[in-house]
């Protein structure tokens, strides 16, 4: 247990000073290339859940300590053993001599040893009301930065206790059958029979009752399914693609749905990204899925006239950069790297695309506008903005189950997004 406490309190300390738990925990794994899968996983477990709990750690964390503790990888000691003394299956006292071994290979004298020791033997002893006191506070209830919940509080008066709550669950893991090779109630026997029990959500979905690693998945490799959300699973069908048609994938990387849009339709795809190495996992998802694209660039969607050939296109699908607020139960550091003004610096370049794209869009043609955000100013303000200043387009009615103005806010089923459908008149 010392090895995945101390390789998860480095990873904790990055991510709070600024880096990104995924890039973070691929450098962790590069500098100890001796831990088990065990100890990765261990360490995942860690990171990702005091990252997922930090507003209501860190409360606890500041009414056990009498004075502030400028040590900030002890700091992070405290954060990750609290989270396994609150939610792992470890045995507290285990946790807690751990946790002094911890502090002792980090340099840290008899003194530190005691402080730390005492610190979480304290939390044992008043768990119950340490917990409801961090609950008075909406950080330390929540477990979201407060701008956050104020802007849900706004937004969603009735429901953005269950957007918070469900932000900090584990996300579903769901699959998408591809249709071009096998049924959905096919595919959900051979899942059945290899032990794997799933539920039907919508057309192609199915969310299994447990994660897998996908090596376990039947026919994975051969591209029978696709791991996806069951909100992003929307995305292809409402774009409503035919045969034929010249269709521009805008933002496409990794590409989940670009090969959700080619197992719909055989369509002449331009699949377009800014970030080669982005670019280059879509590459990998069209072979696994055995699908041919003939054009594949990476460039900037903001800049038509450095990429579009100038004939138009009948349908554009423009999954935008965005806050990802609709998304953060898969990425918790995101709540804590988020600034809000990020949400300004996203929404001016969300239209900068959305302009530039809907001049290469064919009169008739439509345009499937997609966030994985929660917040209106990347959203529904957005569209009225884009519909405010462009006389040619009109909104079509989306009826899709669970949305509200296109809004879908995550819950034990999907996680958050927003589609707006654009014609072009
Ligand atoms: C939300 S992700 C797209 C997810 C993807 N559609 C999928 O379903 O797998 C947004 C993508 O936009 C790309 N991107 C950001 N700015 C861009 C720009 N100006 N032009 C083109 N692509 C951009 C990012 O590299 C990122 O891959």
């Amino acid at each position: 247990m010392i090895k995945t406490q101390q390789v998860a309190v480095a990873t904790v300390d990055k991510v709070l000073a600024g880096a990104s738990l995924t890039a973070e925990l691929q450098v962790s794994w590069r500098a100890n290339p001796a831990l088990s899968n065990q100890q990765r996983g261990a360490i995942q477990d860690l990171s990702y859940g005091v990252l997922r709990f930090y507003g209501q750690l860190d409360a606890l964390l500041k009414l056990l300590l009498k004075k502030p503790l400028y040590d900030k990888r002890l700091r992070c000691l405290l954060l990750v053993s609290l989270y396994q003394l609150q939610y792992s299956k470890a045995p507290p006292y285990a946790v807690v001599d751990h946790a002094v071994s911890t502090a002792r290979f980090m340099g840290g004298n008899k003194g530190i040893q005691g402080l730390i020791n005492a610190i979480l033997r304290n939390f044992i002893r008043q768990r119950t009301t340490l917990l409801e006191q961090a609950a008075l506070d909406d950080e330390g209830r929540y477990s979201h930065p407060q701008w956050w919940i104020d802007k849900l509080r706004l937004q969603y008066p009735q429901s953005y206790q269950a957007v918070l709550e469900a932000d900090n669950q584990h996300p579903p893991m769901t699959l998408r059958v591809n249709r071009r090779q096998i049924g959905v109630d096919e595919y959900r026997e051979l899942l059945e029979t290899a032990g794997m029990p799933v539920q039907l959500l919508w057309n192609n979905a199915l969310k299994l009752r447990q994660p897998v690693g996908v090596e376990k998945l039947p026919g994975f490799a051969d591209g029978l399914v696709t791991i996806q959300d069951a909100g992003a699973q929307l995305a292809a069908p409402l774009l409503d693609v035919h045969d034929g048609m010249r269709v521009l994938d805008a933002c496409a990387a990794p590409g989940g749905k670009t090969t959700h849009l080619m197992e719909l339709a055989q369509v002449a795809l331009t699949v377009l990204d800014n970030d080669a190495e982005r670019l280059a996992r879509v590459e990998q998802n069209l072979d696994r899925l055995k699908i041919k694209v003939n054009h594949l660039i990476c460039d900037d969607a903001a800049y038509p006239s450095q990429w579009w050939d100038g004939k138009p296109f009948d349908r554009i699908l423009a999954d935008v950069p965005c806050s990802a607020s609709g998304v953060v139960r898969r990425h918790p550091d995101i709540k804590w790297l988020r600034r809000e003004r990020d949400l300004l610096k996203f929404s001016a370049s969300q239209q900068v695309i959305l302009n530039a794209l809907w001049q290469t869009l064919s009169k008739g043609g439509k345009l499937l506008y997609v966030t994985c955000s929660v917040f209106a100013e990347e959203n529904r303000w957005q569209v009225e903005d884009f519909l405010y200043h462009h006389s040619d387009a009109r909104q079509l009615p989306l009826t899709q189950v669970g949305m509200i103005d296109g809004q879908l806010l995550p819950d034990s089923q999907h996680d958050g997004f927003f589609y707006t459908l654009l014609h072009k008149t």
